[in-house]
């Protein structure tokens, strides 16, 4: 399966298509069905720019982005919401998704958000903790109920919850610090594999807004400042590659590694126009190109069939 092809989980996913099924539906119960919009981050705007790698990379992985050639890249910056609608003010995580067209053809795919962990472990616990979400919003779940779920799911989510509770209001969308959260593994040209996570981070450091100011903005403001930003400059990001070591967690995107993690500068994305959405865009995380394996994170490869049934839905207006 070539990963530029939309719809199609990058992965050998026959096993989570039947779990993606349900985890779509059931993110439809919990928040309603936005017809033709992304089942999460439905909010987003699209912009073009391009990579030019630092050649660190070069020594780490085969991958042909991270050589030494400039490649070109279409970002997707979103609100972590299910609703199109919502002000983005009041989506306190954000994404940032970007799409590298490899120079041999293909894309590949590194997707961020503002915060460094996830909630599950597992996409069987993410589905859990959707659906318990719902029965709490529908008043079945009782008092008994949800003390077993907060039992249950609570040391994995904790993390993740204290994160998004820390977040401020951001400036801008250029001035956000995103993770992509999942391991991944960098494979160099005498086959040795390395664990990495990737981050991207903002050239002019990250800005927040006080709540003052923060209560000032308009809906869209996020939109609006990129649209004016792009007016006199680009905004540029570092790729971060953060290297793993000996007993580092690969497979639970709950965790964080230690800090004192060596950092190697892969390169620097400059976006600097805003593009109409392209209407085949999905940003799969587990779309690599050759020179960058998947971990053993099961919500890595399970995103993959997600990604593809929300694209489903959406491409047929639904
Ligand atoms: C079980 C785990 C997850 C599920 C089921 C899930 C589900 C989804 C779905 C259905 C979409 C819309 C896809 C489309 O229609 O193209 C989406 C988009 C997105 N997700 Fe996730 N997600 C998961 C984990 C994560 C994680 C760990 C991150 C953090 C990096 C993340 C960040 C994003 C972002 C930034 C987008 C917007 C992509 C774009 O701009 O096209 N998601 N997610």
């Amino acid at each position: 399966m070539k990963p530029s092809d939309p719809g199609q989980p990058s992965t050998a996913s026959a096993e989570y298509s039947e779990l993606a099924d349900e985890t779509i539906d059931a993110i439809e119960d919990l928040s309603g069905v936005h017809p033709g919009y992304r089942r999460a981050h439905a909010k987003g705007i699209c912009c073009r720019g391009f990579f030019r790698p630092s050649g660190l990379g070069a020594g780490l992985t085969t991958a042909a982005h991270l050589q030494e050639q400039q490649v070109n890249a279409v970002v997707r910056f979103s609100g972590s919401s299910t609703d199109p609608a919502l002000a983005d003010l009041l989506s306190p995580a954000k994404g940032m998704a970007v799409q590298f067209q490899l120079p041999g053809g293909g894309v590949t795919n590194l997707v961020g958000a503002t915060v460094p962990v996830f909630f599950a472990r597992t996409p069987e616990s993410f589905l859990d903790i959707i659906r318990t979400l719902h029965r709490a919003q529908a008043g079945t779940l009782g008092t008994l109920g949800m003390i077993k779920e907060i039992m249950t799911h609570f040391s994995e989510s904790k993390s993740s919850l204290l994160a998004v509770k820390q977040l401020k209001p951001p400036a801008s969308y250029a001035e956000s610090h995103y993770y992509c959260i999942h391991v991944y593994l960098l494979e160099d040209s005498a086959g040795r594999v390395r664990p990495v996570k990737f981050e991207w981070v903002p050239e002019t450091g990250v800005r927040t807004l006080s709540a003052e100011a923060a209560a000032q903005q308009p809906d869209n403001y996020l939109e609006d400042e990129l649209e004016l930003r792009f007016k006199d400059e680009a905004a540029i990001f570092q790729l971060a590659a953060v290297l793993g070591e000996e007993g580092d967690p690969t497979d639970d995107p709950t965790r964080t590694w230690p800090e004192d993690r060596q950092r190697i500068d892969l390169g620097r994305l400059h976006i600097s126009e805003i593009i109409p959405q392209p209407p085949e865009l999905v940003m799969d995380p587990a779309a690599v190109a050759p020179g960058i394996l998947l971990s053993d994170d099961p919500i890595l490869s399970f995103r993959s069939a997600a990604y593809a049934e929300s694209y489903h839905r959406r491409s047929e207006g639904r």
